[in-house]
Parts: C-alpha cells; structure tokens; sequence
C-alpha cells in the first residue's frame, strides 16, 4: 500500500506548476495547468486520448517550451529550456514508453551511455564502471548482470536498465509515460516494484498509465487530466478503478 504520509502536500513542493499552456497551432494540447508535486511522492497521471497527459510531461523534461505558465523547483523559478538542463541541472529522468537503450551493448555501457567521460574521465575506468553498475542492478535486486547485451534482455528487464540511470545519476524526479504498455503481464509487477524502490531511495514520481490498477497499487495520488486542464487530483485512499473511469469522462 502507498504510504500516507506523502498524500500530504509536503510544505515545499518539489515542484509548482502554475497555469502552464503548451498550444499546437490551434490545438490547446496543456490549457492551464497547476499543480504542486511534493517531494518523495508517486503521483499517478491518467485521462483519455488526446487529454494533454504527454505534452505537459514534454514541459516538465524541456523537450516542449511552455507558451505561458510558470514552474518553481525546490523553491527557485526555473525555466526548462531544454532536456540536458532537466536532466543534469534539475535532476529530471525521463524514461520513455520506448525505451532509448542501445541494443549492441551492454547493460553497464547502457547505465552510463554519454555519462562515462563525466563520471570516469576521459580514459574511462571499465573496471570502476562495471562495479557501479554491478551495485545499482544489486539495489534494483534483478539478476540482470552488467555484461549482458541489452538487446537480448525482456522488455521488463530493459526498463530496470532505464531505472537503473535514475538510481545512479541521483535524479529525484523520474517521469514515466507509459512504462507497462509494452511489456507482459508478468513484468508489469517488476515494474511497480521498481517504482516503489524508487520512491524508497527519496525520489518522486510521475506515472502516466492507463493501466488504472497500477496507479492504485503505487500512486499516493492520482491527477485526472481531461481536455488539457487537470480536473481533479485524488489521494489515493478508498479508490476503486470505477472510481477512476468516472473521473476520467
Ligand atoms: N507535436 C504535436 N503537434 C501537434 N499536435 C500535438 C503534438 N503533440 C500533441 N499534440 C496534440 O495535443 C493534444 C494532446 O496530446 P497528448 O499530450 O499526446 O495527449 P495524451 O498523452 O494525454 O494522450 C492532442 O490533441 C494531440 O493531437
Ligand atoms: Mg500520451
């Protein structure tokens, strides 16, 4: 069960969101969105098609520029101009619906690809890699080794090598779109496990899924986006997926 403590809104949101609009053209993909993410929480995210859920997670990783609206961070004013500073000024991992991993190589190379020269140096120590890595996949509790090739890993154990770069890189907010869609059944658990084990180690996060009974079983809240704008946001407490389904349409 999700802890209580972090339904409530922590004095300082890790993140402040204030009527932020994204348009395409005419369409009002993000139509004023606000909303307070606090620090250590699952915030799950759902709504129909089309509801603005992906385009408001592309304000939040700097791949979108908001047209308006403002985002404060850890208290400061930011502006999220492009996905390097989310990632390595904020502290914003994205882990996408298809994953980008390098099939070719290796589990360790994957958790620090375009991050080795930065954490080893430019004659970069495979040894000292290796054994991080090594400990992150132990954190993660997988059997996935840092030898394995990437490519012949399951769609599950691809996204413990994605989670595993949020471990490793200390990010504190991971953002997840989709992360179950595109594996089986089976690893849909291993998943939401990962999910709470990032939540252990102090990191927030945000889950989009439309999978409602794996918000239930992880989220401490749950925002339902409809036509761009958020319509509510629900502690997760006493919700059943019908719950859910009317709050969405
Ligand atoms: N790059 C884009 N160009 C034009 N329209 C877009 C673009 N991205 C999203 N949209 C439109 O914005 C609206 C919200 O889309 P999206 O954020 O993907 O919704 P969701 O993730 O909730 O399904 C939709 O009408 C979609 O067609
Ligand atoms: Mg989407």
């Amino acid at each position: 069960m999700p802890g209580n403590s972090a339904t409530e809104p922590a004095a300082l949101p890790l993140l402040a969101v204030r009527d932020l609009v994204k348009t395409f053209g005419p369409v009002r993909a993000v139509n004023g969105v606000s909303l307070d993410i606090a620090a250590g929480e699952v915030l799950g995210i759902i709504g129909d098609n089309g509801a603005g859920k992906s385009t408001f997670l592309s304000l939040l990783t700097g791949f979108n520029r908001p047209d308006s609206g403002s985002l404060v961070y850890r208290g400061r004013p930011v502006r999220i101009s492009s996905p390097a500073v989310a990632r390595d000024v904020l502290g914003i991992e994205m882990i996408y619906q298809k994953l980008e991993l390098a099939p070719d190589l290796t589990v360790a190379e994957n958790l620090f690809l375009g991050e080795e020269v930065r954490s080893f140096g430019v004659f970069s120590a495979r040894g000292k890699m290796r054994d991080r890595a090594a400990a992150v996949l132990r954190e993660l509790n997988t059997k996935i080794q840092p030898e394995d090739i990437v490519g012949e890993l399951s769609g599950g154990e691809q996204q413990v090598v994605a989670i595993g770069r949020a471990l490793l890189f200390e990010r504190s907010l991971v953002i997840m779109d989709e992360p179950t869609a595109a594996i089986s059944v089976q690893k849909v658990a291993d998943v939401l496990d990962l999910v709470r084990r990032l939540r252990a180690a102090g990191k927030t996060v945000l889950l989009v899924s439309h999978r409602l009974e794996d918000l239930l079983a992880v989220a401490d809240r749950i925002a339902v986006f409809f036509h761009g704008t958020i319509r509510k946001v629900m502690p997760n407490q006493g919700l059943a997926v019908a719950d859910l389904v009317h709050a969405m349409f």
